[in-house]
């Protein structure tokens, strides 16, 4: 069980409808950049393929069977909030699962990640977008948020979430991972009426899929941005910005939102006027001059390198130290990995982790 937050000081007052007890847990807190008597932790990808019990069920089951079960998805995620002691759960899906009802033929094929058979190559594959006006198709999604919020400790928020469109487009049109996504990008600066028009269909998806999460009982919602960091800041301000904009401007006002990319150094203050009140970092950025430069309107969510996990108590412990020092127990810090946790960590030096970083901050 995550620390309770009995001993915290006053919180802002709990919204008629709210469950007190989610209101006041350090994780939501820290979403309001309210003081905490713990830093809150989660891990981006905490329920997956390190745990055995994860790798027993997919020996059963396929990935996306798994998501589009409630009951799975369900059972993975509620196990992996539990087992961890973490401040937070995430529901159990895949940002690239919204591709589907749009018209994309998507497929996890075995050691290849994620294959779409029919990218994105012309102007008219955008027009033939299926457009996505309700959950429906994805239904399976507001299904497990209501069976995991139900299934949770009454304290333990649960988050939503979903790809950024920048990031959706690069698969929408590589067909599948990328090094340097170079297909993606030569689309957007040769036809930018087809790349705005697939930003722009793509944000009004997300958006009713991200509202849906919401209605069905998430607290919190995510979006990961996790290949922006590809941009030249001049090219986010023209080709993402006004998207991204525009789907922070839909979603629900009173749902704090995370903000997360990697390698987005150089993007960061584009990134924070464009929406979200959590900015997330990867490891590449030192925790607390960016913070500095930020500004103090905004929380951080960060940001050990996952890798760190791979080697010993004693070198996780120091660099979570240095981490914790330069948040400077300023309200609103969440301590998260800089990127999903890696399928070779050791599951005991996760719980190393959290056990540090509650005891530390504590
Ligand atoms: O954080 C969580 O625990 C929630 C679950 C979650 C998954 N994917 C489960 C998953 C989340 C939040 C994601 C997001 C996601 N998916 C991103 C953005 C985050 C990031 O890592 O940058 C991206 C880029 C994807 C696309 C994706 N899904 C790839 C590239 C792959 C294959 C590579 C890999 O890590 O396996 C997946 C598959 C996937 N998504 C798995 C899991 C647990 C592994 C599937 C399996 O083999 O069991």
């Amino acid at each position: 069980m995550p620390p309770t937050s009995s001993s915290t000081p006053s919180s802002s007052p709990v919204p008629a409808g709210t469950d007190p007890r989610l209101w006041n847990s350090p994780f939501m807190r820290a979403c309001r950049r309210e003081p905490n008597a713990v830093t809150p932790i989660w891990l981006m990808r905490q329920a997956g393929r390190y745990m055995i019990e994860y790798r027993e069920l997919r020996a059963r089951v396929g990935f996306l069977e798994l998501c589009k079960t409630p009951e799975l998805a369900t059972e993975v995620t509620v196990f992996a909030a539990e087992k961890l002691g973490v401040d937070a759960a995430i529901l159990f899906s895949d940002i690239l699962l919204i591709l589907e009802p749009l018209g994309f033929n998507l497929e996890f094929s075995k050691g290849e990640g994620p294959v779409i058979h029919n990218p994105i190559r012309t102007t008219a594959d955008v027009d033939r977008l299926r457009p996505f006006t309700d959950c429906a198709p994805l239904d399976f999604v507001p299904a497990a948020v209501r069976q995991i919020r139900s299934a949770l400790a009454p304290n333990l928020p649960l988050i939503g979430f979903a790809g950024a469109p920048f990031t959706l487009a690069c698969y929408a049109i590589e067909g599948g991972g990328s090094r340097h996504y170079d297909r993606a990008k030569a689309f957007m600066y040769s036809d930018p009426g087809a790349w705005n028009a697939l930003m722009s269909r793509l944000v009004d998806a997300t958006a009713v899929y991200l509202n849906a999460q919401v209605d069905a009982g998430c607290q919190v919602l995510q979006l990961f941005d996790s290949w922006v960091g590809t941009l030249a800041p001049r090219d986010y301000r023209r080709f993402v910005f006004p998207h991204m904009k525009r789907l922070f401007s839909l979603l629900p006002e009173t749902t704090p939102t995370i903000h997360f990319g990697t390698d987005t150094g150089s993007l960061l203050e584009l990134q924070r006027d464009a929406g979200g009140q959590v900015i997330g970092l990867d490891w590449r950025m030192e925790l607390g001059p960016t913070w500095d430069r930020l500004g103090p309107n905004v929380a951080i969510q960060g940001n050990l390198d996952p890798v760190v996990l791979l080697s010993n108590r004693t070198e996780i412990e120091s660099q979570a130290r240095i981490i914790l020092e330069s948040a400077q127990g300023r309200p609103g810090h969440i301590f998260n990995l800089g990127h999903g946790i890696l399928p070779s960590t050791p599951v005991d030096h996760a719980l190393a982790l959290i056990d540090f970083v509650h005891n530390w901050s504590h």
